[in-house]
């Protein structure tokens, strides 16, 4: 794989200009509030000691470093992003682990030329990103050994995801939806919520044995009420309304806070922060043999 990407596509310079930063700044939210969702997901995982895998869009590579740990010296990881900044965060959590059997390259999945080598290929809320869906899980099929298994995590419907609806709700109650022309990191969130269209997806990008299983799990959206609201103002669907409507949004800030807060600071709090309901699916299916 190459270290550097040298054309990219509008939505890796929007991850790597926009996204990037701000992720940065909520990295605390994203990683454990993930963790959170996928410590229901992680145990039950297709991967053993010895195995080859390559984790899809790893973001900090947290997960890519889960799996190092869990195929051991005699297996080894990618971690594959499009986004620069955060794979600089795998590899030093990887150094300061001691793990040599993870590395981490930067590069498009859409368009990335893999070689059949990894017995296991993963890919957490990265895939819904996408902007060729069939293409990208086709594409990381071709990483697979034959036989070897894929395993995607992606949001299930809105509905049952109010820790990124709620506040998306709140800010259309000011502002106006997003345009046509709006800048994106490519279809969004709940692009692959629909069970039906994504199983054809899976069937049409050459996966067998194909599987859904439900996952419901608390995330954890912020450490305190400001926090949390200045995370869905800065990502997700509430931070695209928000980014998207530009002098009318900061005009409105305040009155958008409030009612951020109010309805924030009706949900479950724990020791460690502000904890909403989540719902995932996880998808797996297998490269033919
Ligand atoms: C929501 S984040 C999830 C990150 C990480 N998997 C996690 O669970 O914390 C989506 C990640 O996918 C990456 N990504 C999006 N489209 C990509 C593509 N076409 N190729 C490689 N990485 C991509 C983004 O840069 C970002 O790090």
């Amino acid at each position: 794989m190459s270290d550097v990407v040298e054309q990219s596509a509008e939505y890796v310079d929007f991850w790597n200009d926009v996204l990037a930063p701000k992720f940065i700044r909520f990295k605390h939210v994203l990683v454990d509030g993930l963790t959170h969702h996928s410590a229901a997901v992680f145990p039950d995982l297709p991967v053993k000691e010895g195995d080859a895998a390559l984790d899809v869009g790893c973001g900090f590579g947290d997960t890519a470093i889960q799996l190092a740990e869990r195929v051991g010296p005699e297996g080894r990881v990618v971690g594959l992003d499009c986004c620069a900044a955060f794979l600089d965060y795998g590899r030093k959590d990887a150094a300061a682990r001691g793990l040599g059997n993870v590395s981490f390259a930067q590069g498009d999945a859409l368009l990335e030329r893999f070689t059949p080598e990894y017995d296991f290929v993963f890919a957490r809320f990265g895939t819904m990103f996408f902007s060729n869906p069939v293409g990208g899980l086709r594409n990381m099929r071709t990483a697979l050994k034959p036989g070897g298994v894929m395993t995607h995590i992606v949001w299930r419907d809105p509905a049952d995801n109010p820790w990124l609806s709620m506040a998306k709700q709140i800010v259309l109650d000011f502002l106006p939806p997003p345009g046509d022309g709006a800048q994106s990191c490519g279809p969004g969130p709940f692009s692959m919520c629909n069970q039906e269209t994504v199983s054809k997806m899976m069937e049409i990008a050459g996966y067998e044995d194909v599987t859904f299983t439900r996952v419901d799990a608390p995330v954890f959206i912020g450490r305190n009420i400001e926090d949390a609201i200045a995370f869905q103002l800065a990502i997700g669907p509430a931070g695209e309304v928000f980014r998207e409507a530009g002098d009318e949004a900061e005009a409105k800030r305040a009155d958008i806070e409030a009612a951020l807060g109010e309805a924030i600071g009706a949900q479950k709090i724990e020791a460690d922060g502000i904890v909403m309901d989540s719902s995932s699916w996880v998808i797996s299916g297998r490269n033919p043999a």
